[in-house]
């Protein structure tokens, strides 16, 4: 069993606020109410500081503007130190001053007080999930989880009116460059940023919440970066810096290939176009899915909307398999070396340039 309880401290040491969530034992309700609570208490079990991946992603705090607003005059409690956004609109500069709009959004990813009570306990926020913009591949809720790094965000857990009665998780997505990867979602169900965020807050049992908060959270959501590559021009080809082999990985990537319909990876990843089409397709994973970009995959395993692959190899070897492409061991090689220099991202969780 895990030491701590509950972390007492956050990723800079600071202490954090102790969550006091009462379980109850026998909660009325529907059928599976027992996992609720037994999962609200293994999430207290599993929920180290440890449990976020990596050191803070954004190290440069974030000063406010007092004369905008204050968390305590807003009554919003944070559960997360504010930092300035990792990278963000193209700026590797992390003393630009923030717009107030960024800075209410800022503050918002960071807090529970826009979300349901269950939330509210436990102290998690959208930056729980989403540390530092990224994917939180070690989140693990029994119950709720399937690999870490998934949720089932269909479960009465979050929200009793979201039950789809079925053991769903889904793999977290980025929200890193989340401006160019529309439509939102896994299976791309809102064409909207600004309607995915707040569904998100309703989702996670929030109420209604202000269209002004909608608006703050989307800008600062807006804001997020992909992390630069040295692997990459800006026209999504591999620079000087790629081995030979992911040279050669980048030949296949593009070559049209007879087992998927004359269609190549680039049709559906398009290098210029941020490795996604923005269109779904049915690529023999379970259902119409939402093309995922590349860029930053390596930190964002595991791989498919129900994480059902660790690897980006063994991702190669499915399609090799599912599709016929009849590619040689080298070849395969080759293709993963690719989508590793595609998927890389700079010092992801490093502190901004400048400071070290
Ligand atoms: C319990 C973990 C969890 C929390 C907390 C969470 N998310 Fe997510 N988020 C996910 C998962 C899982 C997905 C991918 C599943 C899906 O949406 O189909 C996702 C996807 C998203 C996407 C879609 C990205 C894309 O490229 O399609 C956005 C936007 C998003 N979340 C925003 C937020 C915001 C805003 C908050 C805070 C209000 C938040 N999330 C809180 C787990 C979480
Ligand atoms: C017809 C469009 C299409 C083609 C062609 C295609 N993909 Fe995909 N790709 C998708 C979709 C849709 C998904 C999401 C599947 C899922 O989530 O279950 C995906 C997922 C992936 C992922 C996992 C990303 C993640 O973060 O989970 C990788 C890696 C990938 N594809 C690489 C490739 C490679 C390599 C090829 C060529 C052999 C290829 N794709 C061809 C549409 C396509």
């Amino acid at each position: 069993m895990p030491g701590q309880p509950f972390p007492s401290s956050d990723r800079d040491g600071r202490p954090l606020p102790s969550p006091g969530v009462k379980v109850a034992p026998d909660a009325p309700g529907m059928n599976r109410t027992w996992l609720a609570p037994l999962s609200a208490l293994l999430l207290l079990l599993t929920l180290p500081a440890a449990s976020l991946r990596g050191a803070d992603p954004d190290s440069k705090p974030l000063v406010l503007a007092p004369e905008v607003f204050a968390p305590e005059k807003l009554g919003l409690v944070l559960t997360a130190p504010l930092k300035f956004p990792r990278y963000y609109m193209g700026s590797r500069r992390n003393d630009l001053p923030l717009k107030p709009l960024l800075q209410r959004g800022a503050l918002l990813f960071r807090t529970s007080s826009i979300l349901g009570g269950g939330m509210k306990a436990l102290g998690i926020s959208c930056e729980y999930c989403h540390p530092g913009g990224s994917t939180n591949s070690k989140l693990n809720i029994p119950g709720l989880t399937s690999k870490p790094g998934s949720a089932d965000i269909t479960h009465h857990f979050w929200n009793p009116d979201n039950e789809d009665g079925q053991f769903s998780p889904s793999d977290i997505l980025s929200l890193r460059g989340v401006r160019y990867t529309s439509p939102y979602g896994r299976d791309g169900r809102e064409a909207s940023l600004r309607a995915h965020t707040r569904m998100a807050i309703v989702t996670l049992d929030g109420p209604e919440p202000d269209p002004a908060d909608v608006d703050a959270l989307t800008a600062y959501i807006r804001s997020f970066e992909f992390l630069p590559n040295p692997y990459l021009d800006r026209f999504g080809g591999l620079t000087a810096k790629a081995s030979s082999a992911a040279l050669r990985g980048e030949e296949i990537f593009r070559k049209p290939m007879l087992g998927m319909g004359g269609y190549s990876c680039a049709t559906c990843h398009p290098p210029l176009s941020h490795f996604t089409d923005n269109r779904h397709h049915d690529v023999y994973s379970g259902r119409m899915l939402d093309t995922p970009t590349l860029l930053g995959a390596l930190n964002t395993g595991p791989y498919y909307h129900d994480g059902r692959f660790e690897s980006l190899g063994q991702v190669v070897l499915a399609y090799d398999a599912v599709f016929h492409l009849g590619l040689t061991d080298q070849e395969r090689g080759d293709l993963t070396e690719y989508l590793e220099a595609v998927g890389y991202e700079e010092d992801p969780f490093g502190s901004p340039a400048g400071e070290d």
